[in-house]
């Protein structure tokens, strides 16, 4: 029989075995985070969705628990499907999910812990009066799904945001309510964008413009902006846009049209799907989870008994630098597994060298890496790979100013391994453009796998040095450039680069005899840890 690619990750987030996808409902409470996903407990393939649940003291070390919700009325009898908490000022938590019902209506439930001085909120217990909306006149019974977080609004309201679309219009529709039993569609929308489908697991917060705190998803103000997220159905992908809430007239506008919700920028330029925020009251931070998906197939999924990892925890602000994007970086708890750091200073990286780093077994690592590019080969070409684009052209094409960045997950002999690098083009006016791309192409040796090469731009400033850092867990690459202003995922499936056969390596691929570049490389080998069921 043919291997299949295991790729079981150290200190990711995933179930012990089956299926998972979205984050749903995360938060704080009495000393625990709680995340909840999208959970098949009989299969590795989607379906019978229920709430699974799990808890943690860091946001990396997590114990599983029982499943929250399961499908057991008829309003969620097809699946207990995404949705969010809201954290009321008396203390009282409320849980928003969509079920899908017997017939397969998408409606909106409530659910609340039975006892709310329980850390671990063991149990729920779904509102009798379920559901507390339903698909509103001319929008389609199976496009309202995955309520947000409510946010405190004005005249002791509260409101929540649903996707949908009209025709190919993503939609995000608002309801308010009181008491989170009886809620009233608003008129009008938040936003639409034509053109852009389904809007699926909206997300829907505010981003301090002066300071890197959270906020609770109710602040508003000067000096707030609002992040406005959405996950493509037709794409499945997650794009957001900075813009300006009015709570008056309930409507959200993008600071550049240009870059509105769906046309713009995404979450994560790789694998990434179905991303949600909490706020964390304890640390005052805003905390962003995303579902990393498999690209192998379905078979291969129940041979190997699972599918689907969380991204590692990402704190979210606003880049007060360029004032265009949000920075996403690693949740501080993730930097107390470090165990060896080794550092590289000053490596030069001639044109076509690959450089291997004596890390063994380096298969579960926190690179920083940062590269100076020589002057002369910046300033020596007039005009650079105008249009290039991570996913038209892989590691192994040779350009004027890149590729250059690591090899991971690679074996000795190169057969397998993940180039994460940079490319800059050059325009004939002068103005650079910067790429942060991760290649799949050579990732694994299995088959039946979408290989793909991801990427974007991202915002390089005047004087800044290129930076990017790499979390790298057996079959997840996440990488963040320049201090996380553009991030991009991979899960790949190593069938070589794997536990002790695993290497990291530098290279510079451009063929440009001025183009070296130097670097400064520190690479953290992180502990491994299993998580443990209770009860
Ligand atoms: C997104 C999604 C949601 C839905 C859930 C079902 O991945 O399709 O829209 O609520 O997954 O599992």
């Amino acid at each position: 029989s043919r291997g299949v690619a295991q790729g079981r990750t150290a200190y990711h987030f995933q179930p012990m075995k089956n299926w998972m996808n979205d984050p749903n409902g995360p938060l704080y409470h009495l000393g625990w985070y709680h995340l909840f996903y999208q959970y098949n407990p009989d299969s590795a393939i989607w379906g019978n969705i229920t709430w699974g649940h799990a808890v943690s003291k860091d946001l990396i070390h997590w114990l599983y628990l029982p499943l929250a919700m399961v499908p057991d009325h008829w309003f969620d009898s097809n699946g207990v499907w995404t949705g969010s908490a809201t954290l009321l000022p008396d203390g009282q938590i409320i849980i928003l999910y969509t079920g899908d019902t017997d017939d397969y209506v998408q409606v909106q439930n409530v659910a609340y812990p039975a006892n709310l001085s329980d850390p671990l909120l063991l149990k729920w217990v779904k509102y009798e009066d379920n559901p507390v909306m339903i698909p509103p006149t001319g929008i389609e019974v199976t496009d309202f799904r995955d309520p947000t977080t409510g946010w405190y609004a004005i005249n002791g309201t509260w409101r929540i945001a649903i996707g949908s679309k009209v025709n190919e219009t993503g939609i995000a529709l608002v309801y308010e309510t009181t008491n989170f039993t009886s809620f009233e569609p608003m008129d009008g929308v938040l936003h639409a964008v034509p053109g852009t489908g389904m809007w699926e697991c909206l997300d829907f917060y505010p981003v301090p413009t002066n300071s890197t705190n959270g906020l609770d998803t109710s602040v508003n103000g000067p000096g707030v902006k609002h992040v406005l997220k959405a996950s493509l159905d037709n794409d499945k992908k997650d794009f957001y846009a900075l813009g300006t809430y009015n709570p008056s007239t309930n409507t959200w506008t993008p600071d550049d049209p240009q870059m509105d919700v769906g046309i713009g920028l995404r979450v994560d330029y790789g694998k990434y799907y179905a991303s949600k925020t909490f706020y964390d009251q304890i640390k005052q931070r805003r905390v962003l989870w995303g579902w990393i998906g498999e690209t192998d197939n379905a078979g291969d999924d129940i041979l190997k008994g699972w599918a689907s990892v969380q991204s590692i925890p990402r704190t979210v602000v606003f880049d007060m630098k360029t004032g265009t994007n949000i920075i996403q970086w690693p949740v501080e708890e993730v930097e107390e597994l470090r165990l060896n750091n080794t550092e590289y200073l000053g490596v030069e990286l001639a044109p076509g060298s690959v450089v291997p780093l004596n890390i063994t077994s380096a298969t579960q690592l926190d690179i920083s890496a940062t590269f100076e590019v020589d002057e002369a080969a910046l300033e020596g070409t007039l005009e650079a790979d105008v249009g290039y684009n991570c996913s038209t052209t892989g590691a192994s094409v040779r350009g004027a100013l890149g590729p250059f960045g690591l090899l991971v997950i690679a074996d000795d002999s190169l057969t397998e391994f993940t180039p994460v690098y940079f490319y800059i083009s050059k325009d004939t006016d002068g103005s650079y453009q910067t790429f942060i791309c991760s290649d799949e192409i050579r990732s694994s040796n299995a088959n039946d796998i979408n290989k793909r090469i991801y990427g974007g731009t991202v915002p390089v400033l005047d004087g800044e040095i290129l930076s990017m850092r790499l979390l790298v867990d057996h079959s997840i690459v996440e990488s963040f450039a320049q201090g996380g202003r553009t991030v991009v995922t991979s899960r790949i499936y190593p069938t070589k680069a794997i536990y002790g056969a695993a290497r990291v390596f530098l290279f510079n691929n451009c063929h440009r005899s001025e183009c070296h570049s130097i670097g400064q490389h520190m690479v953290d080998e992180l502990g491994l840890y299993s998580p443990v069921p209770v009860g």
